[in-house]
């Protein structure tokens, strides 16, 4: 590290004292909660993660509503983290609330499909382009019953991932290469097998990799976001999509592409604005508004082989599932979603206030010459505590700063801004206005003044 790097993090440690105080003293409704839960809670939290909130415990919310919520402090926070996608579409827009207050006084779950089932298949056909479609109620279970459909068709025991992949808790993405061997990835909790059983990893943007791999015959799906947006935001190089396209293709590799976050490029998700042709599609969080509702969607050529592979009598009994899974409600929340909050008119602004964000963190950076930069994919957008962008996983990776990362989260907290836990990542929604933006551009620009003073 260079001096100007030890002096910025000797800055961030004191910092970080201060607002640790600060936070404790401001927030003594959420620590006697944080307190309570102990005695009922495992870890005294009902996710284990939320124990790495930067404040030592987390802020706990009394309401949210738009892009903003309230914690039981009473302090009113711009939430740039939006239930890290889930949230995307604001808190509880209206025609959502609405449509699912009036379909759970109407039914919630019932093993049978509704009509919304039909509009919203329709409506993702002509989002995403492919023609058939299934629900699930996590884009988690959207990954996992398309990986098992993938293996079906193709006879293929394993799936391919890019380095620092995130797709969920899917058991064959949580794997890592180390000196070119594939390992597990840290804080891969319990895994059934050794992750080298079931995946082959390569760096995003290695194209030279990725047919290696794949000439070993045994990759039944490449599963994958079109841009990483986990660990960092990391963009193809030119050419790679088509690259990916054509390996995959020739060696009968089906190519799985998850745009549970790049949904932020527009209605139709990455896939659309940069016309991509996967041969499946996962997507979930956002378009149920946060109800939970996830979808898969399948080309025609996979969708008949998938239904010769499945007799009448075979569904449902293995890998692929979930009684409450296309469930009435869930789908009513998708309709809604889809046909009046994340609009092509919503998109528009959401991806003008995306570009305001970036130009408001480049400036900073620019003028107090810290060397990092910001990146960004439609309306999510996100600083990176390094000069270069990066082009594979692992460079993302190794520019992460855990000391820089947490001071930047709780200093932005504790000025009512919530920025996306474990990256500087922030998202728009329809809801969000040029004032939230314009907000956490001063508090990003007092946080490196103070950095660098
Ligand atoms: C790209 C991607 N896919 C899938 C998931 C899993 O979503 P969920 O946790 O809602 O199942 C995530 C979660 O962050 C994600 O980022």
């Amino acid at each position: 590290m260079t001096s100007a790097g030890t002096d910025l993090h000797a800055r961030a440690e004191r910092l970080l004292d201060r607002e640790l105080e600060r936070f404790e003293r401001e927030h003594p409704r959420s620590a006697e909660l944080a307190r309570r839960a102990r005695s009922s809670l495992l870890a005294g939290v009902p996710m284990h993660w939320m124990v790495r909130w930067p404040g030592g415990f987390p802020v706990f919310a009394a309401e949210a509503w738009g892009a903003r919520f309230r914690d039981v402090d009473g302090h009113e926070y711009v939430d740039l983290c939006l239930g890290d996608t889930g949230a995307m579409t604001g808190h509880s827009p209206e025609p959502v609330v609405r449509a699912v207050a009036e379909q759970a006084a109407r039914g919630i779950t019932l093993m049978l499909p509704s009509e919304e089932a039909l509009w919203v298949g329709e409506e993702l056909t002509r989002r995403f382009g492919l023609p058939r479609w299934q629900f699930a109620l996590t884009a988690t279970d959207a990954n996992r019953f398309s990986i098992r459909l993938a293996r079906l068709i193709t006879g293929r025991p394993k799936v391919l991932v890019f380095n620092w992949c995130y797709h969920g808790t899917v058991d064959e993405s949580f794997a890592t290469l180390r000196d070119g061997r594939v390992v597990e990835r840290e804080g891969n909790l319990g895994p059934p097998v050794p992750p080298d059983a079931t995946t082959r990893v390569v760096e995003w943007n290695d194209v030279e990799a990725l047919e290696r791999e794949l000439g070993h015959g045994d990759v039944a799906c490449v599963l994958t976001e079109p841009a990483l947006t986990n660990i960092g935001i990391v963009h193809p190089r030119p050419g790679f999509h088509d690259a990916l396209r054509e390996l995959t293709r020739a060696t009968g590799t089906l190519l799985l592409v998850d745009e549970t976050h790049t949904l932020c490029a527009g209605t139709g998700g990455y896939t659309a604005a940069h016309g991509l042709d996967p041969d499946l599609l996962t997507v979930g969080k956002a378009i149920g508004s946060g109800i939970p509702s996830a979808a898969y969607g399948f080309s025609e050529e996979v969708a008949a082989r998938v239904e010769a592979a499945i007799g009448r009598d075979e569904s449902d009994v293995g890998g692929v599932g979930g009684t409450l899974a296309a469930n009435v409600l869930s789908l009513a929340a998708v309709r809604a979603t889809l046909e009046h909050v994340l609009t092509e008119e919503a998109f528009g602004r959401m991806i003008e206030l995306g570009e305001r964000f970036e130009r408001g963190v480049q400036e900073t950076i620019d003028a107090s010459g810290v060397p990092w930069h910001v990146t960004r994919l439609g309306c999510r957008a996100e600083y990176l505590f390094r000069a270069e962008r990066p082009v594979t996983g692992s460079d993302a990776a190794a520019g992460a700063d855990h000391l820089l990362d947490r001071l930047i989260h709780l200093y932005a907290l504790n000025r009512g801004i919530l920025l996306t836990p474990f990256h500087n990542m922030a998202l728009m929604s329809p809801a969000t206005t040029e004032a939230d933006v314009d907000r956490h551009t001063e508090v990003f620009a007092a946080a490196v003044r103070e950095l660098t003073a």
